[in-house]
């Protein structure tokens, strides 16, 4: 897996099966501070349940961790990590983003790969680790989501994570008003969102990139 240095200077990496890098060239910390954290604003919620689809290096859990207790918010949060790649989350304990709360995503890895453990708890932070196809694991989750950081690679790449059914098991695991972000706004994926029960909006344009979308659960 080939390092990438983007263009805020953070690291991220070349995904070789799928022909696509992790995070947009124009800065990886960037994309997850302005296209997830600062767009959801999770600070506003009390004791937010977050559900991180696709967790990779982990920088928009980290993003929005760093962002709720900016804000002074110091309630519980309850993290749903979804991935299914051992070789991303080793690049965890190698890279430096420079989140405040990169210490404690790089310790809930280590202690996944190490032993297996799939949950921990620190700081007031509940993380758990759902490995394995996201598709499937989705049905499985028992809590509804506050908050989705919807991170798939692209939908001309990977074109499954982008449609019915997995849109429409996506939204059922959310409450009503839950919201989620992605860094797409591709007419497609908005048109699918609306059709599984979303009302989109733009997201923050970052740089001179378009915007990102955020679908408010409306149904
Ligand atoms: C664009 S990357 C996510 C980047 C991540 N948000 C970050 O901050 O580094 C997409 C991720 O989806 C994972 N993935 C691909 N197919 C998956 C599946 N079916 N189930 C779970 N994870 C999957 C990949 O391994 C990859 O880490």
């Amino acid at each position: 897996m080939d390092k990438i240095i983007t263009e805020d200077g953070s690291e991220s990496f070349f995904n070789e099966e799928f022909q696509e890098s992790y995070h947009s060239k124009s800065g990886a910390v960037e994309e997850a501070r302005e296209k997830y954290a600062n767009a959801i604003k999770a600070h506003e919620v009390n004791s937010p349940i977050i559900f991180d689809m696709f967790f990779g290096l982990g920088y928009n859990t980290a993003a929005v961790i760093d962002e709720i207790r900016e804000n002074n918010n110091d309630s519980f949060i309850e993290i749903h990590c979804f991935e299914n790649d051992e070789n991303i989350l080793k690049k965890v304990l190698e890279v430096e983003p420079g989140f405040k709360s990169y210490k404690l995503i790089k310790e809930f890895v280590k202690r996944f790969l190490d032993s297996d453990q799939r949950q921990f708890t620190k700081d007031n932070i509940n993380f758990l680790m759902y490995f394995g196809d996201a598709t499937r694991l989705i049905r499985d989750v028992q809590d509804e989501a506050n908050f989705v950081l919807f991170d798939p690679f692209s939908p001309k790449k990977h074109p499954a994570m982008w449609i019915f059914p997995f849109l429409k098991d996506v939204n059922n695991k959310m409450v009503k008003g839950g919201i989620l972000a992605t860094y797409s706004c591709a007419k497609e994926v908005r048109k699918n969102l609306e059709l599984v029960g979303f009302t989109v909006k733009d997201g923050p344009i970052v740089g001179r990139n378009s915007p990102g979308t955020i679908a408010v659960k409306t149904e």
